[in-house]
Order: structure tokens, then sequence, then C-alpha cells
């Protein structure tokens, strides 16, 4: 507890799940802002950060009686790697394209009335279009590679030289998703449905909320726990190499 303080917000929501919650309902931000300790994130939000303990150990005592999400700092690489892509990608893959008609759909319609339908529209294809080459990516290339990693396979060559180089650029494109999702949320008052809103209205500010929600989640995993643990994968593979060859 006394840790709380200075640890990452991101470390504190991947050993207990449910501490996304208190994040969300503080608006810290555990997903592409993981890596700011508790301190401060709280300075920068004027939170006191006692308050914030508080609210995390009340959240904890709740998860005693629960059974939450796994714990996925200790499943192994290719456990997580399965997981995100099995979950979160095939989540984005089902859920991207509807949302992608309906958003057009209700811009076309009722784009007079809310002109910021329009924005979101237009947003919302770009981030898609990102986030399908982003994951395509992962699923080709970089986890491929972690699984190996997770097998001991040594891979001669890396295209990319230390896995730090595509994780780097993997949570740059995080970022970008992330901004993506702040200028809906903002586009839409927090996905609020306004008097008056057509079903297809209401379904589009219900899909992305759950998009939202999901997407950040996703985006913790991998930021927080997926690329830290590869990188010390790679670096304990890298030192036993090393040391047979001194052999
Ligand atoms: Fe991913
Ligand atoms: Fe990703």
């Amino acid at each position: 507890m006394n840790n709380f303080r200075h640890e990452s917000v991101g470390i504190l929501v991947a050993e207990q799940p449910l501490r996304a919650a208190v994040f969300d309902k503080l608006g810290i931000d555990f997903c592409c802002g993981g890596k700011q300790t508790l301190e401060a994130a709280c300075e920068n939000l004027a939170i006191t950060v006692d308050t914030a303990i508080a609210l995390l150990l009340e959240s904890d005592e709740l998860a005693n009686d629960t059974s939450g999400d796994a714990n996925w700092l200790a499943a192994s690489l290719t456990e997580l790697t399965d997981h995100i892509e099995q979950t979160h990608h095939r989540f984005l893959k089902r859920e991207l394209p509807r949302l992608q008609t309906l958003s057009s759909k209700v811009a076309r319609v009722h784009g007079d009335k809310d002109p910021r339908l329009l924005k979101v529209e237009a947003v919302f294809a770009a981030m898609k279009q990102e986030i399908d080459q982003h994951t395509t990516k992962e699923e080709l290339v970089l986890f491929p590679f972690i699984r190996q990693l997770d097998q001991g396979v040594h891979v001669p060559d890396a295209p990319f030289v230390t896995v730090a180089n595509p994780v780097r650029c993997m949570e740059s494109e995080h970022d970008d998703a992330g901004a993506a999702l702040m200028e809906l949320r903002r586009l839409t008052d927090g996905y609020n449905v306004p008097e008056g809103a057509c079903t297809s209205w209401v379904a589009l500010l219900g899909g992305l909320a759950q998009l939202d929600q999901d997407l950040r989640i996703h985006i913790h995993k991998e930021n927080s726990i997926l690329f830290p643990k590869a990188i010390a994968a790679e670096g304990a593979h890298a030192s036993v190499s090393h040391g047979t060859k001194g052999r």
C-alpha cells in the first residue's frame, strides 16, 4: 500500500484490473499514460494522493470478493499475445466496421442537426484505418516474434534489431488512438445520448463508449504488461546467449 504512491498507474492496474474503474472515476489515464506514478497523476489533476489511495484500497477489498480479471502479470508471453488477439483484436475486427457504417449513416441523416457528427465520422474513419494497420503489424510481425522469444528461440538478424524498436512504434500509435478517443469523447459530450436521438444514433454512442473502454484496457495490457515483459525476456535471452558464447 505504501508503494502505491510511487508505483506507475499502469502497474497498479496490471496488479489488480478492477482498479481501472477507480482511475476512470478520477480521470487518471492508466492506458497511454500508464508510466506516470500515482503521485504524478494525482498532482496533474489536483487530486490528493491519499484520496486516490483510499479509493484503491476500497476497490481492492471488493476485489477479494469477486474474481475480477485474470492476473496477466503472471501469464506467459504466449498466453498474453493469444489473449490479446482472441479478445481485444477480435473485438476490434467485429466492432470497427459496424461502427464505421453506423457513424456514416448517422452523419448523413443528422449531420445538419449536429455538425459534430460529421467530425465524428471523419475522426472515426481515420482511427479505424490506423488501428487496422496497427493490429495487422502486431499479428504478423511483433506477436510472432514475442512468442518465439517466449519459447527461447533465437531469431538471428530480426528485421528491427531489438524488440524495443517496434515496441516504441506501437506505443506511439497507441498514443494516436488514445488522442482519437479523447476527441470522440469531446465531440459526443462523453457519449451522451442527446434528446430525440434515433436508434442508430443511440447504437453509435453505445458502441463508441464500449470501444473506448475496451481499447483502453487493450492498450494498457500491451503498454504496461506485454511490452515490458517482452523487452525483459529479450534481455535475459541475450545474456544467456552471450554467456554461452563466452564459454
Ligand atoms: Fe493490440
Ligand atoms: Fe497495440
